[in-house]
């Protein structure tokens, strides 16, 4: 796995420090509430785990799995859900946690799925943003990185379901993916 990054780009005590600082400040946002921590799978796993240790409010949590074929050229294409929640969030805080932003177009139609469903507010909270890919309309609340349109891998991001064991943020060879 490792010889098939080019280079690391974020290090485990990078992610550490990070993932901790947005959680810190994802707290001071929920004083009161209980909101319900949907983890996006399955990039956002490592990073759920690692994100909900350091909320020090009372919180529940939820999984939904969606599909974005359909993104880009044709972006006509509705989302799928592959694996839905089992709350109810309306009337509900919301806190959505995804992997990376690329197009947007996962995160702007579950945002407005949740809406749709009732929730008192939407909060989207991501470890990895390619602001230069965006075609949709999302913009995160809490963003961990900033990242350059290159493909990576690691810390729950897959290519073709591997590398999502690696502990660090890695860039993927072309070679790998280019064949
Ligand atoms: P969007 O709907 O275009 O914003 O795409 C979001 C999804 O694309 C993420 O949840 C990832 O599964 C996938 N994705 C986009 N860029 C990368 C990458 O660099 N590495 C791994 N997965 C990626
Ligand atoms: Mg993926």
């Amino acid at each position: 796995m490792h010889q098939d990054c080019e280079r690391v780009l974020i290090t485990e005590e990078e992610l550490r420090r990070r993932v901790e600082e947005i959680a810190r400040a994802v707290n001071g946002r929920y004083q009161g509430g209980t909101p319900i921590v949907v983890g996006i799978l399955k990039g956002s796993i490592i990073f759920f785990a690692d994100f909900i240790r350091h909320l020090e409010i009372p919180i529940r949590l939820d999984f939904m799995s969606v599909s974005s074929y359909g993104e880009g050229a044709a972006s006509s294409g509705k989302l799928r859900i592959r694996k839905d929640l089992d709350s109810d969030v309306s009337g509900r805080d919301v806190i959505l946690v995804e992997d990376i932003i690329d197009s947007g177009f996962t995160l702007a139609n579950l945002k407005k799925l949740f809406e749709e469903r009732g929730a008192r507010s939407v909060c989207i909270v991501t470890l990895l943003n390619k602001k230069d890919r965006r075609e949709y309309d999302v913009f995160p609340d809490f963003n961990c990185f900033d990242i350059e349109n290159e493909f990576v891998v690691g810390y729950g991001l897959d290519y073709d379901e591997r590398y999502r064991n690696l502990p660090y943020i890695g860039i993927l060879k072309r070679e790998i993916y280019e064949t």
